[in-house]
């Protein structure tokens, strides 16, 4: 494996490789989420890119830029045993300028949700997405449907501006339990964990209620609040949309996702299911 500080040295590491290019872009701390990407672009792809960086722009004052969980050491062991065959770990002053161009989500998709409640952040997202996916060249980017918004504005901005790279949508790795992988668990106590479990097991009741015919989004964000409640739990929204972000009435199979973000004591958590 070829680690590539610089942008010259991920150009130098591409020039000798040739054949179809898998990228995976992270914040690092990585788990089996990401390595489930990884593994995905390894079977699809003859080269595999896997980047690592904490991007400021996506995160709002007061966030946990500065707390993000690091795990170098940890990280540069998992891709090279996951046989990746680059690992590019820019610093910022190798991705960002002064007084940048900048890319803004758009209006409707963009603000709702994750956008409403953490203004700027998809702008960053993308900013830092776009520039990555050119400096990869990658054929085939990988992402998780954990973060099912940030999929759905990448997938339109690449549509959008034409960027020649294939956006594949990867499914949620869930711990024994249920709870989605995140580099954020590491910040809950046991009794926190108990409590996010109800995310995921509300998910699933309200995949049951679906099944046996029950589909009024109201009635479903109801069932999933009962199941959600409890003093530690903070929920910021409960929301059953189309796979293209429109509110949903009622849901349709296969064309419907619904997605919770709640705190739970100061850990802010999301997650989803895509029917
Ligand atoms: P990060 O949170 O490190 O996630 C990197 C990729 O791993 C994303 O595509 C995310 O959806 C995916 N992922 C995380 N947890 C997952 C899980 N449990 N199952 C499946 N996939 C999972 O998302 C980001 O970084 C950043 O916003 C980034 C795209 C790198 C831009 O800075």
């Amino acid at each position: 494996m070829i680690l590539a500080e610089t942008i010259e040295e991920l150009q130098k590491a591409k020039h000798n490789l040739k054949g179809t290019i898998g990228f995976i872009p992270t914040m690092g701390a990585l788990h089996k989420g990401h390595l489930s990407l990884i593994q995905q672009a390894r079977n699809e792809n003859d080269i595999v890119i896997v980047s690592i960086f904490v991007n400021p722009t996506q995160f709002l004052e007061g966030e946990d830029l500065d707390s993000y969980p690091k795990r170098e050491e940890a990280d540069k062991k998992i891709c090279e045993i996951a046989k990746v065959d680059i690992l590019f770990m820019p610093n910022i002053g190798e991705m960002y300028e002064d007084d940048e161009l900048n890319i803004s989500a758009p209006a409707i998709r963009g603000y709702i949700l994750e956008g409403e409640r953490r203004p700027k952040h998809f702008d960053g997202m993308l900013q830092i997405v776009m520039k990555l996916l050119n400096l990869s060249s990658s054929t085939n980017a990988y992402f998780g449907k954990k973060d099912a918004q940030q999929l759905v504005l990448i997938t339109r901005m690449v549509k959008n501006y034409f960027i020649p790279c294939n956006i594949i949508a990867c499914d949620i790795v869930r711990d024994d339990l249920g709870l989605a992988l995140s580099s954020r668990n590491a910040y809950l106590s046991e009794d926190d964990k108990k409590e996010a479990l109800k995310l995921s097991s509300s998910l699933y009741y309200a995949t049951k209620m679906i099944i046996s015919g029950k589909k009024e989004s109201n009635i479903i964000i109801q069932e999933i609040k009962n199941i959600l409640k409890c003093d530690n739990i903070k929920i910021e929204y409960i929301s059953i949309v189309s796979r293209d972000f429109k509110p949903l009435e009622v849901v349709e199979i296969g064309n419907t996702i619904i997605l919770i973000a709640v705190f739970i004591g100061n850990t802010r958590l999301i997650d989803n299911i895509w029917i």
